[in-house]
């Protein structure tokens, strides 16, 4: 069997990574893969339980639990979106809440974490076909995917969006802090030991601090449609 391309996404939180990825997965008849709902249900998992109390991470029992940890994407049929199961129970609205969001970043740091998770990745993207989005899918998970792609917008313009988003949920929050966490999660994901996020050298690099979605896809046909003629010629 002949193998799909495979586009790999990476950047920085709110930039508008998964809109993006999943329109392009959509135009293309891909799979759309969204690799943070599978740090997000492993986190769960630890929440869920024991591993993580409060402040204290069992890191021990983590690593014993691992082999328990199955994260599955099955399609909704009804609204036609990709959702994250954790051990055959569907938790897409409860990997993005509060509670999760707020310890992710601890348990992706781990590297055994990582491991599990990149070996995933690799099964459900090993016949391509598939648009994966993340922090380290390019650098690390597929570095010889078909098309790279590395997102980023201005703080402000990521942390107005995040505030928008936050509002029409019903969440009462101040654009301050919703700045500052972005700035916190930056810093994290730039810094941590294991699969920092950084732009794979042969990526495209996409800021989109003053582009629409819809400028954001003409972009996309336009540099998919040179790869695709490159690849012919
Ligand atoms: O994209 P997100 O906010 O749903 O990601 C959740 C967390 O997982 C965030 O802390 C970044 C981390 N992550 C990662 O380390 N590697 C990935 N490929 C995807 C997400």
């Amino acid at each position: 069997m002949k193998k799909l391309p495979l586009i790999a996404i990476d950047g920085y939180s709110s930039c508008g990574k998964s809109t993006f990825a999943r329109l392009i997965a959509a135009d293309l008849g891909y799979i759309y893969i969204d690799s943070g709902a599978m740090y997000r249900a492993v986190t769960l998992y630890c929440l869920e339980n024991g591993i993580i109390r409060g402040d204290d991470l069992d890191i021990s029992a983590l690593h014993q639990s691992l082999d328990q940890i199955q994260v599955e994407f099955a399609r909704n049929p009804l609204s036609g979106l990709q959702e994250t199961w954790l051990n055959g129970r569907n938790v897409e609205e409860q990997i993005r809440g509060i509670d999760v969001s707020s310890v992710v970043s601890r348990i992706s740091q781990i590297r055994e974490v990582r491991e599990k998770m990149v070996g995933m990745q690799r099964l459900i993207g090993k016949n391509g076909g598939v648009v994966m989005e993340g922090r380290d899918i390019g650098t690390v998970v597929f570095p010889g995917a078909t098309m790279k792609i590395f997102m980023t917008a201005s703080t402000a313009v990521r942390a107005r969006r995040r505030y928008d988003e936050l509002i029409s949920k019903g969440i009462r929050v101040k654009l301050a802090e919703v700045k500052k966490n972005i700035r916190m999660r930056d810093q994290q994901d730039e810094n941590r030991t294991e699969s920092p996020l950084k732009k794979a050298p042969d990526a495209l690099l996409l800021n989109n601090s003053e582009m629409t979605v819809a400028q954001q896809m003409k972009w996309f046909r336009s540099e998919w449609d040179k790869l695709v003629q490159d690849h012919e010629n």
